[in-house]
């Protein structure tokens, strides 16, 4: 099989980007696919795609704008060409983070109160029962344009930072507590990992450079909340419409778990958070590509 792996970009997450199309690239070849690399420098397969067209299969190791938030998906579906994860609709969905608090919501499932503004004109009093509130832009990833604050007064400053990344920006109560996350894989849910930044918060910094977090996984959560929080991120999972993987964020607070977000192509470099859980479950990162591999070319 031969495969083209796509990665860089100029999202605001190009730079891990290419740490996971690398990993990917290097794991395809060592599983005895002939591969590709397609180190984008814009946002745009216009000069790539006839090369494209020639694979029997491309993974996408985007992050973020046009690779992750269905852009691209299209663009592969309208030539034809079989891709790793969620198609167009569903990466659509997933990348717009008030869309799928909504949906949570409807189907009984707890976010963190919020609202979503397109200025800094946010004279509303906010009511939420936290000091606190999260800043952070509605679609992006990585923590990128993400301010948390626990003064009212400076909320424009950080509504206005997070303007840069996106046209819509979420105010979100902040919720304390665990930090956790849950992959799933096909049918399966993965183990569920919990993140503990050493200092602050889990913002790029703490996401990216090693030692700057530690990581328990299987989290030690107890059954009941591991079983009810793998439930929800399956549900979260299906109603979005997802295929083949997605990682799933939350919070537990007071033995309450609260969905932030989900990420259909999750950061995929050997330290990554997905394939440590793979790993747990007794999946190298070379089978974990495979499978994925495998899972999308039946979608
Ligand atoms: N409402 C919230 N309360 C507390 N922490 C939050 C909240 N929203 C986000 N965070 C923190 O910020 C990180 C990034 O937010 P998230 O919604 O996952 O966006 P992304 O990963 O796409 O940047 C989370 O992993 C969490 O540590
Ligand atoms: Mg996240």
């Amino acid at each position: 099989m031969n495969i083209g792996i796509i990665f860089g970009g100029d999202s605001h997450e190009s730079e891990v980007s290419k740490n996971s199309g690398l990993a990917i690239s290097q794991a395809c070849k060592s599983l005895g696919y002939q591969t590709t690399n397609y180190l984008l420098e814009t946002n745009s397969i216009d000069n790539e795609i006839n090369s494209l067209k020639k694979h029997d299969f491309v993974f996408i190791a985007l992050h973020g704008t046009f690779g992750e938030d269905g852009a691209l998906q299209k663009i592969l579906e309208q030539n034809n060409i079989k891709y790793n994860g969620s198609d167009q609709f569903a990466s659509k969905k997933c990348f717009n983070k008030s869309f799928c608090k909504e949906i949570a919501i409807n189907d009984g499932i707890i976010t963190p109160d919020f609202y979503v503004v397109e200025s800094n004109i946010c004279n509303d009093n906010i009511g939420f029962s936290s000091s606190k509130y999260v800043i952070k832009p509605n679609s992006q990833g990585s923590s990128v344009g993400f301010k948390v604050i626990d003064n009212y007064e400076k909320i424009n400053e950080a509504i206005d930072n997070a303007l840069d990344f996106d046209s819509k920006v979420l105010i979100e109560e902040y919720v304390g507590g665990a930090e956790i996350t849950v992959p799933i894989l096909g049918d399966e849910v993965l183990p569920v990992i919990e993140i503990i930044p050493k200092k602050g918060f889990y913002d790029y910094s703490s996401k990216y450079t090693k030692g700057m977090s530690e990581y328990v996984c299987p989290a030690d959560i107890g059954t009941k909340l591991t079983s009810e929080i793998k439930d929800t991120a399956q549900r979260i999972h299906q109603l979005l419409g997802c295929e083949v993987y997605s990682r799933v964020d939350f919070k537990i607070y007071n033995d309450e778990v609260f969905f932030l977000e989900i990420n259909t192509l999750p950061g995929m470099t050997e330290t990554s958070l997905f394939p440590m859980s793979a790993n747990k479950h007794g999946y190298s990162f070379k089978d974990l590509i495979d499978k994925i591999i495998k899972l999308s070319q039946k979608k």
